[in-house]
C-alpha cells in the first residue's frame, strides 16, 4: 500500500512509529486521532504531511459535527491540523488546498484530497528523473551518496524525495552505496531509510549523525543528498537536525550538497531561514529510547527537530519542475 491512503470514508496509514520490526496500518476516522498521528510521528516527512493534511480536511468535512455546525466548524478543525507540527510547510499547504473545495461539497474535498495524494506521486517520479539527471551531470557514475533522515516513500505518499532521486538511480544501475545517517533522536534514518534501501537492494550502511561529516571528508561519497521542510525564498532550506553540518562538510571536501523536494515545500512567502518556525520536540526524546533512560534522572536536554542550512552552501535544489540553483539568486515563483 501506499504510505497514506483514503479508503470507505477513512485514512489508512503505515505507522512508521512500528517500523522496521512491524509493519501496523492505523485507520484514522476523527481530526483528532490524525493531530495525534502527526504529532508522535506516525506520519512523517513533508510532503506525506501534505497528503495528511488533506486527508485531515476530508475527515472534517465528513464528520458528524461537520454536518450539524456547518463550514465554521470545518475550517476551525482544518486550523488545528495546519497547526500540528509547524515546520514542514507542505502540512499548512496541504490544508489549504484541500479547504479551498469546501464550498463545493464534501466529494469536491475528498477528490481534491486524493489527486494531491496522486500528485505527490507524479511528483516525485519527476523528481526523481530531474535529480538522477543532475547528480550523473554533476559526479558521473556510478555515485555513493550521503543522506540523513527519511525521504523515502515512507516520507511521502509513494516514492520518494531524495531517496526517490537515489531509488532512480538505482533503477539504472548507477549506485554503487549509500550512507545513511542514523538520524537522532528518533531513527528515521536506521530505522526507515535502512528499511527501504534493504527493499530497494541498495548496498547500505548507517552510521551515526555525528560520523556523517567524517565520512564526507574521508572522499567515501560523491555527493550529500537530502530532502526538505521548508524553502525559504532565498534557498535557505530547513530540513532535519543534523543536515546543516554534511553541508558544511560538503562544502570543505568540494562535493555537491544537493536537496530534493517538491515545489510544494517551496515557501516563498518566507524571506529567508531566519523566519523559519522551528520545531522544538520533548526532551525526553533526546534522554530516552524506547521507554528507556539513556541519560542521569532529571537531565535536562533542548530538542530541535530541525536545522537551517543557509542558501550559499546547496549546490542545487530539484523539484518536480525544475532546478534551482540559489546561489545564483532568490527563487522565483514557477510558472
Ligand atoms: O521529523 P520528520 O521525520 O517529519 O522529518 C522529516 C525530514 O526532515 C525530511 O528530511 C523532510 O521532511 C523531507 S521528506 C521527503
Amino acid at each position: 500500500m501506499r504510505t497514506i491512503e483514503w479508503r470507505d470514508g477513512r485514512v489508512w496509514i503505515i505507522d512508521q512509529t512500528r517500523l522496521p520490526h512491524d509493519v501496523v496500518v492505523l485507520e484514522i476516522s476523527t481530526v483528532d486521532a490524525m493531530i495525534d498521528a502527526i504529532r508522535r510521528l506516525a506520519i512523517r516527512g513533508a510532503p506525506a504531511l501534505g497528503a495528511a493534511g488533506g486527508f485531515g480536511v476530508a475527515i472534517a468535512a465528513g464528520s458528524a459535527s461537520a454536518q450539524q455546525l456547518g463550514t465554521a466548524h470545518v475550517r476551525s478543525e482544518a486550523a488545528r491540523l495546519a497547526d500540528a507540527r509547524p515546520t514542514a510547510v507542505n502540512l499548512s499547504w496541504g490544508v489549504r488546498r484541500v479547504l479551498a473545495r469546501l464550498d463545493d461539497g464534501l466529494d469536491a474535498v475528498i477528490e481534491e484530497a486524493q489527486r494531491l495524494a496522486d500528485e505527490d506521486v507524479e511528483a516525485n517520479r519527476a523528481m526523481g528523473e530531474r535529480g538522477a539527471d543532475l547528480l550523473t551531470e554533476l559526479c558521473g557514475v556510478p555515485l555513493s551518496v550521503h543522506t540523513h533522515c527519511n525521504t523515502g516513500a515512507l516520507a511521502c505518499v509513494d516514492w520518494g524525495t531524495a531517496l526517490g532521486v537515489v531509488r532512480t538511480l538505482h533503477g539504472r544501475g548507477h549506485v554503487r552505496e549509500v550512507f545513511a545517517d542514523e538520524t537522532r533522536p528518533l531513527l528515521q534514518g536506521a530505522r526507515l531509510t535502512a528499511y527501504e534501501l534493504a527493499q530497494m537492494g541498495v548496498a547500505h550502511r548507517v552510521v551515526v549523525d555525528g560520523a556523517g561529516p567524517s565520512v564526507i571528508a574521508r572522499g567515501m561519497v560523491d555527493v550529500v543528498i537530502v530532502g526538505a521542510d521548508r524553502i525559504a525564498a532565498n534557498g535557505d532550506t530547513a530540513n532535519k537536525i543534523g543536515t546543516y553540518p554534511l553541508a558544511l562538510a560538503a562544502q570543505r571536501a568540494g562535493i555537491p550538497f544537493v536537496v530534493a523536494a517538491p515545489e510544494s515545500t517551496i515557501d516563498l512567502r518566507c524571506a529567508s531561514g531566519a523566519l523559519i518556525d522551528i520545531e522544538v520536540r520533548d526532551p525526553s526524546e533526546v534522554v530516552s529510547f524506547s521507554g528507556v533512560l539513556t541519560a542521569p534522572v532529571g537531565t535536562d536536554a533542548l530538542n530541535l527537530a530541525f536545522d537551517v542550512t543557509p542558501h550559499d552552501l546547496i549546490t542545487a535544489i530539484v523539484t518536480d519542475r525544475r532546478v534551482i540553483r540559489p546561489m545564483a539568486g532568490p527563487i522565483v515563483a514557477c510558472g
